[in-house]
């Protein structure tokens, strides 16, 4: 049966290929001509990619991947060299098509201004560098990280840390939409996914940007952030029993340089259902944090990229892997892994979504199942010890996902139902299962995304 998943995976993958001047360069997010948005899913996405490219450097291609790498690149640098541009200067495309004119191939980026609801795409220049990093780890190939163009693209990471937006905390403030959950979701402010992206960017940039004095005092900037992004998130970011007894009994209005409850998150704000779901010895870092607000909910790959790129502590790593064992039901069921838990519904649903059907309870990124988000929780839970996890999860995903033709995301509180509008022959729901089975046979390949 495994065998056959994986052999399966690879079609797809291989099937998924998009070629650029005869070479290929990345690879369609899905290939499903009657899916919903086809046109869209046909363009190749850098967060989609990274999976892929994963794969391809665990099997020694490295030469896609370098290709994908400078052909986002060159579609970045076109951009930002167009004199009339008025996107942030550190945003790289969301995704990619290539052109077909009369005469040649052109790479044409989408920055948000052909996304579903126009969004900007914050994530990208974020898994961008650590799939550069990734490369040069497995290469050894240390003259592309040197190039201009590549040096360039780190400094757009560094100046993210030049404080040019509104911005008090350390943490990283994006509009609704600008990460994997691509949709209005109430994720605006602060969301966990993009700190941790950040945290982990950030990192790898400082890793590879030259020390130029031209570079010092970015360098200077970077390096204070990382080192109060890990220690807010630490502190304020986390939830475990403990910690919520003490937001429970919350001091407020405190002014002033000291105080218990900085962000004046008022005890009535805490959920109903967060009291009785959080387990003993288990906890979490929230969904976002802001003045007066504290999201709740469980937000899955920020959790667990948080624990691959070392934001969390040891102690937080297996806290949250037991969370999820100790959930498995609400996190896992049928399909490795919900995005977020709970869904939200009713008025919630109606004022945070703007009653977007597609983000209906349970379903898409309101509670829906992912398949790619196998990977991140195989490569955790081997950093933290918990490999038994890691192979119930693989097992469960193996048998369902080429049964059903490899769908975008599953539908309800269990995550059994293919997803409603979900497309099948889904790109990173196949590359993520050959990645999770790559890690298990060899987790020294973890050291393609280091701390
Ligand atoms: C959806 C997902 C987004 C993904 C894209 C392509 O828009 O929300 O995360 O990158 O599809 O698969």
């Amino acid at each position: 049966m495994k065998t056959t998943a994986l052999d399966d995976a690879y079609r797809l993958l291989d099937a998924s290929l998009m070629f650029y001047q005869g070479r290929p360069v990345g690879t369609a997010a899905a290939n499903d001509p009657k899916g919903p948005a086809a046109e869209n899913y046909r363009e190749c996405f850098i967060r989609d990619f990274v999976v892929s490219g994963l794969v391809f450097l665990a099997d020694g291609k490295v030469e896609i991947v370098r290709d994908f790498l400078l052909a986002a690149l060159e579609v970045t640098e076109r951009e930002h060299g167009n004199p009339e541009q008025t996107i942030h200067p550190s945003v790289m495309p969301a995704s990619f098509r290539i052109r077909h004119d009369a005469l040649a191939e052109r790479l044409e980026g989408d920055f948000g201004e052909r996304a579903i609801g126009r969004v900007a795409p914050v994530d990208s220049v974020l898994w961008w560098t650590l799939l550069l990093c990734a490369t040069v780890q497995a290469s050894g190939d240390r003259a592309l990280a040197a190039r201009a163009d590549v040096q360039r693209n780190l400094k757009r990471v560094l100046a993210l840390c030049a404080n040019d937006a509104f911005e008090v905390y350390p943490t990283l403030m994006v509009p609704d939409g600008a990460f994997m959950v691509d949709r209005r979701m109430g994720v605006y402010g602060h969301p966990l996914e993009i700190q941790a992206l950040f945290y982990g960017a950030l990192r790898r940039a400082l890793h590879y940007v030259e020390r130029t004095p031209e570079n010092r005092r970015l360098i200077a900037l970077g390096e204070q952030r990382l080192a109060n992004l890990r220690d807010y998130l630490r502190r304020f970011y986390w939830l475990d029993l403990q910690r919520l007894s003490a937001i429970h009994r919350f001091p407020t209005e405190e002014y002033g340089g000291t105080g218990s409850n900085l962000l004046n998150i008022h005890p009535e704000s805490i959920p109903e259902w967060v009291t009785e779901w959080l387990p003993e010895e288990a906890g979490y870092l929230v969904g976002n944090l802001g003045p007066g607000r504290m999201d709740f909910r469980f937000f899955s790959q920020g959790n667990l990229l948080a624990i691959l790129f070392g934001l969390t502590t040891v102690r937080q790593a297996t806290r949250i892997m037991s969370l999820i064992e100790a959930r498995w039901g609400d996190l896992v069921g049928a399909m490795p892994l919900k995005l977020c838990f709970p869904a939200l519904s009713g008025e919630a649903w109606r004022l945070l979504t703007g009653s977007d059907p597609k983000n209906a309870p349970w379903s898409y990124h309101n509670g829906g199942n992912w398949p790619v988000l196998l990977w991140p929780l195989v490569a955790a839970a081997l950093k933290s010890g918990r490999r038994p996890l890691a192979e119930r999860a693989f097992e469960v995903a193996a048998e369902r996902l080429p049964q059903d033709r490899w769908p975008e995301y599953y539908d309800g509180k269990g995550g059994r139902l293919i997803g409603r509008h979900a497309n099948l022959c889904q790109t990173w729901s196949a590359a993520g299962l050959i990645l999770a089975h790559k890690l298990l046979e060899d987790p020294s390949l973890l050291s393609l995304l280091p701390e």
